[in-house]
């Protein structure tokens, strides 16, 4: 089975070693002779750590490298594919070119998926002309590390496209999540987000601090981290901007992002990245 992965970005990278490290062929294909390059060279140097550290042996990550090619010409890359991974930018007009351009250049028999975060197959398998084939396969970042993949079902996606996209995660090393019917945001993340906007709500209402809710999710519920910690890792005003566009899109108030994340985000306390966010962090981060 051949994997073309197209989007040489940070998931794009990582899925298509993923694969590699499976025993499988895998091409990743961008616009982008620079992010191919640096895809190299950040893989080269995160998997010498892996076998530095014991984690991987030498002879695996030679293998796998051996079974990555990377490639700008998107037609040469997909003529032989069998499974294709869609890793480029979060833009549905980007999304549907490059759908409508993978279903001239595959085989009629390669399943096309995507690995957007919050595009659901609905808004994009038509333009591939195979709507059956079409299925979104939502991997978690890094994707080298987290162990599960999501498997999302659209309106046309057939038994046999579903089926073969589980396998096909099974087959490298995931654990498959499979949704029988797609939903904004999938399972993982709206779980991830319900909790993050319930502790939001409870500390703006004045029911307890940042610390209090951030202690009670990890010593009372065994969460490794608390949901402000959290978001402080990932940056406040990656799910402010993902709200935005929600908001944008429903025109929900609910959709809304919260008071306290929108001051946070407007006064230029990002998180971790900026030194402060729901807490503050000195140079070495703590
Ligand atoms: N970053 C995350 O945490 C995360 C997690 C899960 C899923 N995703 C999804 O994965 C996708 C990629 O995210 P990312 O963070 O890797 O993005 P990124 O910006 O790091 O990489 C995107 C890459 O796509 C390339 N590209 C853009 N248009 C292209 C085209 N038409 N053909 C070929 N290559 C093209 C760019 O050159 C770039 O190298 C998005 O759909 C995102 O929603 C991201």
């Amino acid at each position: 089975m051949k994997v073309l992965v197209v989007g040489a970005g940070a998931m794009g990278s990582q899925v298509g070693m993923v694969v590699a490290l499976a025993g499988l062929e895998a091409v990743v294909c961008d616009v982008s002779v620079q992010a191919l390059a640096s895809a190299e060279a950040s893989l080269r140097q995160r998997l010498a750590g892996q076998v530095a550290n014991g984690r991987r042996t030498q002879e695996a990550v030679d293998g796998a490298f051996a079974r990555l090619r990377f490639e700008s010409n998107l037609e040469f890359a997909a003529a032989d594919a069998d499974l294709v991974i869609e890793a480029i930018v979060e833009k549905v007009d980007a999304k549907r070119a490059l759908f409508a351009e993978l279903g001239r250049l595959t085989q009629p028999h390669a399943i096309l998926t995507s690995n957007s975060s919050s595009i659901v197959p609905s808004k994009l398998a038509d333009a591939s002309g195979r709507p059956d084939r079409f299925v979104n396969i939502h991997f978690f970042n890094p994707a080298l590390v987290m162990k599960a993949a999501e498997v999302v079902r659209g309106p046309e996606t057939s038994d046999a496209t579903m089926k073969s996209a589980v396998d096909f995660v099974e087959r490298i090393g995931k654990t498959p999540i499979a949704l029988d019917k797609e939903i904004f945001g999938f399972v993982a993340n709206r779980l991830l987000n319900a909790v993050r906007d319930e502790a939001i709500r409870l500390y703006e209402d004045g029911y307890a601090s940042v610390q209090a809710i951030d202690t009670a999710a990890k010593a009372a519920l065994g969460y490794p981290m608390g949901p402000f910690e959290l978001m402080d890792l990932t940056g406040i005003d990656i799910g402010y901007h993902v709200k935005k566009e929600r908001y944008a899109e429903t025109g929900d108030p609910a959709d809304l992002p919260s008071r306290s994340v929108t001051e946070l985000v407007e006064s230029g306390h990002l998180g971790r990245k900026t030194g402060r966010g729901w807490y503050t962090y000195d140079k070495t981060g703590t």
